[in-house]
């Protein structure tokens, strides 16, 4: 990825140089509103093409602080972390050490609170967000020389989903991940995130959509005004094989368009959904309001934003 890259104005204003003494960057979520599988690929991953977007809520924030010592990156982990790694291997940490490698600054001491509310396991793209974050606190706070089509390549090193987080807004991705073209979405854009009591491993659904000989979802969901002039229907492929992996998921979604008044989309390979409606920031809470209260379970009342990552507070 040595060319300029489609998103890498936001990233070298992401990136610019000066070096602070801490730094906190909020890390949203990432929506899938159209998802099709394209095929398997000779390395075992999937070729997809997908409208992907970042949405306000739920988010997490990374902080970053320089320190004399101990040299390299000591991680804390707060907030909503059930099954989220909690050492080292937590993706946020390994996106820093990389970029600190990379830049031949393992040696410097940083430490790094992750609050979490995007849950694991929901197909939010979580971890992914958190590496994104990481990597571009870290590079403002060691004020790392590195190009946005270094960060974007560093970001897939990581994890297919990076490159979108560190870019966000509206995308079309294709390949693995790793291939970017932003589109024109107005930021803004109302969407319910539900969140089911239970989670979902990506592999195992991937895993399903190759014993299920690749099927292509036929639940196609006509696409509000707001985004039919760019997309004009919602789909996903891994809905299938994310139900046969968790037949709860088919009697959550029912009761959740029943609640809305709506269809709902499966987020990524799931758990959660994604509801999609037309109107005001108080017809979103209400709308929230009724889900969490006929579901029991969290709901936010989110809208699209135009980057994966904030340096600052929101
Ligand atoms: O790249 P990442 O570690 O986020 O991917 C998690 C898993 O999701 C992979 O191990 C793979 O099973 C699956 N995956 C895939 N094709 C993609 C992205 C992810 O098969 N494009």
């Amino acid at each position: 990825m040595g060319r300029a890259l489609p998103g890498g104005r936001l990233l070298n204003e992401l990136t610019r140089a000066g070096r602070l003494g801490r730094v906190r960057a909020t890390a949203y979520t990432k929506l899938t509103l159209a998802l099709r599988v394209v095929g398997r690929r000779a390395d075992g991953f999937h070729d997809l093409d997908a409208l992907t977007v970042s949405v306000a809520d739920p988010h997490d924030v990374v902080e970053v602080a320089a320190v004399p010592h101990p040299g390299g990156i000591t991680f804390e982990l707060v907030g909503e972390t059930e099954g989220v790694p909690v050492g080292s291997d937590n993706i946020a940490v390994r996106a820093g050490e990389s970029l600190m490698l990379r830049a031949g600054r393992s040696g410097h001491g940083v430490r790094m609170t992750l609050r979490k509310k995007i849950p694991a396991g929901a197909g939010l793209g979580g971890g992914s967000a958190d590496a994104a974050a990481a990597i571009i606190a870290i590079q403002r706070l060691l004020d790392v020389e590195i190009d946005a089509a270094g960060i974007l390549e560093l970001g897939a090193s990581v994890g297919s989903d990076v490159p979108f987080c560190l870019t966000g807004g509206a995308v079309r991705v294709r390949g693995r991940g790793e291939v970017l073209d932003p589109v024109e979405l107005a930021a803004g854009v109302p969407v319910l995130v539900a969140i089911p009591p239970f989670r979902i491993s990506t592999p195992r659904v991937y895993a399903a959509w190759d014993e299920l000989g690749g099927p292509r979802s036929r639940r196609i969901i006509e696409a509000p005004p707001a985004i039919a002039g760019v997309l004009p229907e919602l789909v996903n492929d891994l809905e299938p094989a994310a139900e046969a992996v968790e037949p709860r998921l088919v009697e959550f979604r029912e009761a959740l368009e029943r609640a809305a008044g709506a269809p709902a989309l499966l987020a990524g390979s799931g758990s959660a959904y994604a509801v999609m409606f037309s109107g005001s920031d108080e017809r979103a809470t209400s709308l929230a309001r009724k889900v969490r209260r006929a579901l029991k379970v969290p709901v936010a009342a989110s809208q699209t934003v135009s980057r994966g990552v904030r340096l600052g507070s929101r």
